[in-house]
């Protein structure tokens, strides 16, 4: 078992807990050390309710709290307004008054839906994140993001609030299809581009075998990027220092590339961003920023890993230079991308030519 503390000062540090079976393990113990309350409501979804049915029901009979589980359809729009609601009814039927806790046990979705929920019931209550995706294990669940979307726009609505506790059981990701494994590195592979050399490097040597779920190597990594990430919101919690905005490495393009496709399952987030870190790579060796090995070595362990290099799926070009134009990291108009200058630093530009953004985007279109 390993821990990484996020520090946030006295009242909103926590630690995130890895390790393999502690949420059937541990739990009890982690929660009732925290004092959070007697009444628990779960959040999660009817797939992995369905396949981790026993280690809930078992983790909530051992911390003896009055419990609900509440499932929300498993797909990105149940980051909605209506699900909240929904949500926040059943609440109210468990909540008896004795110190109400939330759990989000589940992927991203639940966890920024389950952690929004925390944020406004009663003007907040404490709240816990079971992350059961890797992508989810290595960011969503870190950081305090919690969010709805809005038809016009994701995550629209929301705060930052941040967790009592996270606990990255890895037995659970057994269960994960494996494409979502691969969404989860890419976020990896991103930490190791933009922060540490030496993760890119044992990325480079097993990533086979945290491919196949091998529990060392996988541990190692969840926890390697649990740390970085702890970082980052340590250094620039609410995201205004332009520090935070590092980990939006390779997502500039990537969620062009998730828009043209209109959130379909045509890319996975982690496909979107990995042909994005690719083509901001790109731009960093056009601008004599990066030296093209780097990149090589970049684009080969992406193609490892998995993950699409380019964007074959038949997409629209200039729907995806429109989509860029509206990422929320255009301030006052003025484009800002993060763009690596070797493997293990990444800086932030600003005023990107528009005419090597496409040269880039067309030449990941095969
Ligand atoms: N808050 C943040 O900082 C932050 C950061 C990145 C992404 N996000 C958000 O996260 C969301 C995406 O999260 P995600 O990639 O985890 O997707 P997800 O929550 O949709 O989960 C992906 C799929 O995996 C299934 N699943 C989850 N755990 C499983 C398990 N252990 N076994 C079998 N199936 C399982 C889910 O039911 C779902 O079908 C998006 O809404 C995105 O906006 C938030
Ligand atoms: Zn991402």
């Amino acid at each position: 078992m390993k821990k990484v503390r996020v520090s946030l000062g006295k009242k909103r540090s926590y630690d995130i807990v890895i390790g393999y079976k502690i949420a059937s393990n541990y739990l009890e113990k982690l929660i009732k050390k925290l004092g959070l309350g007697n009444e628990a409501a779960v959040i999660t979804n009817p797939a992995i309710h369905s396949i981790h049915r026993n280690a809930i029901k078992g983790f909530l009979k051992r911390l003896k709290a009055n419990a609900a589980t509440i499932k929300i359809p498993d797909r990105e729009t149940s980051k909605s307004n209506r699900q909240v609601i929904k949500i926040i009814e059943s609440i109210v039927k468990v909540d008896k008054g004795r110190g109400l806790f939330i759990i989000a046990f589940g992927g991203g979705v639940v966890g920024d839906t389950g952690g929004f929920v925390a944020s406004i019931y009663k003007r907040g209550v404490p709240y816990i994140q079971i992350p059961t995706t890797l992508l989810a294990q290595v960011d969503s669940a870190i950081g305090g993001k919690v969010a709805i979307d809005l038809t016009s726009a994701k995550n629209l609505v929301g705060a930052f609030y941040q967790p009592r506790l996270v606990i990255s059981d890895i037995s659970i990701l057994r269960s994960l299809p494996s494409r979502q494994i691969r969404s989860g590195l890419a976020e990896i592979i991103k930490y190791g581009i933009i922060k540490d050399k030496r993760l890119f490097k044992f990325l480079e040597r097993n990533i086979k075998d945290i491919l196949k779920l091998k529990r060392d190597p996988l541990e190692y990594v969840i926890y390697r990027s649990s740390k970085i990430k702890a970082a980052y919101v340590k250094a620039d919690e609410r995201d205004t220092k332009g520090i935070r905005a590092q980990l939006n490495f390779g997502h500039t393009i990537g969620h062009a590339i998730e828009a043209a496709s209109r959130y379909s399952k045509l890319y996975s987030h982690g496909e979107a961003i990995a042909i994005g870190m690719i083509a901001a790579s790109e731009i960093a060796v056009k601008m004599g920023l990066l030296k093209r090995p780097s990149l090589e070595r970049i684009t080969n362990l992406i193609k490892k890993g998995g993950l699409p290099t380019t964007i074959s799926r038949g997409l629209d070009i200039k729907k995806i230079m429109k989509a860029q134009l509206y990422d929320k990291k255009i301030i006052h108009g003025v484009n800002r991308f993060i763009l690596p200058v070797r493997i293990g630093k990444a800086n932030i530009y600003e005023k990107i030519p528009k005419r090597l953004i496409s040269e880039v985007i067309k030449n990941r279109c095969a």
